[in-house]
């Protein structure tokens, strides 16, 4: 059973993770969260997929996280910096002295994620992408 501090977090709406998440919260009650604009995902989706059941205002998962928000992990804090352009609804979670980045910044040899779904924007991912950078070391 999940404690208080346990969650599922999504950095952001991808279809794999989606169905792993609900899965995990099956099996250990952990509650699911992710990015306050997965609505602006859901909305761009379903129809693209003709999902015209499916509510579009996050209710499947159990918490929305908006900028600054802050989830307890242990004697740790999680705190979210919404950082959209791959997704709008993708987030960044900071631990400590880590940044957990999901498909926002990816390897050197990589550079960044792709803004090419439906609903990414290359202004909004460079724009997140700075702000990353701004981080701390
Ligand atoms: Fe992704």
């Amino acid at each position: 059973m999940a404690g208080e501090d346990q969650a599922a977090v999504h950095a952001h709406a991808h279809a794999n993770h989606l169905v792993g998440g609900h899965w995990l919260r099956e099996k250990t009650g952990a509650p699911l969260v992710i990015g306050a604009r997965i609505g602006d995902v859901q909305r761009v989706f379903a129809p693209r997929f003709a999902m015209d059941d499916l509510a579009t205002d996050g209710r499947q998962f159990d918490k929305l996280l908006e900028e600054g928000a802050t989830l307890p992990l242990g004697n740790l804090t999680i705190r979210v910096l919404h950082t959209p352009g791959h997704t709008p609804a993708c987030v960044t979670y900071l631990i400590g002295d880590a940044a957990f980045v999901g498909d926002t910044l990816l390897m050197p040899d990589y550079g960044s994620a792709r803004c090419d779904f439906p609903g990414g924007d290359a202004a909004m991912l460079h724009a997140s992408i700075q702000k990353i950078l701004a981080l701390p070391p």
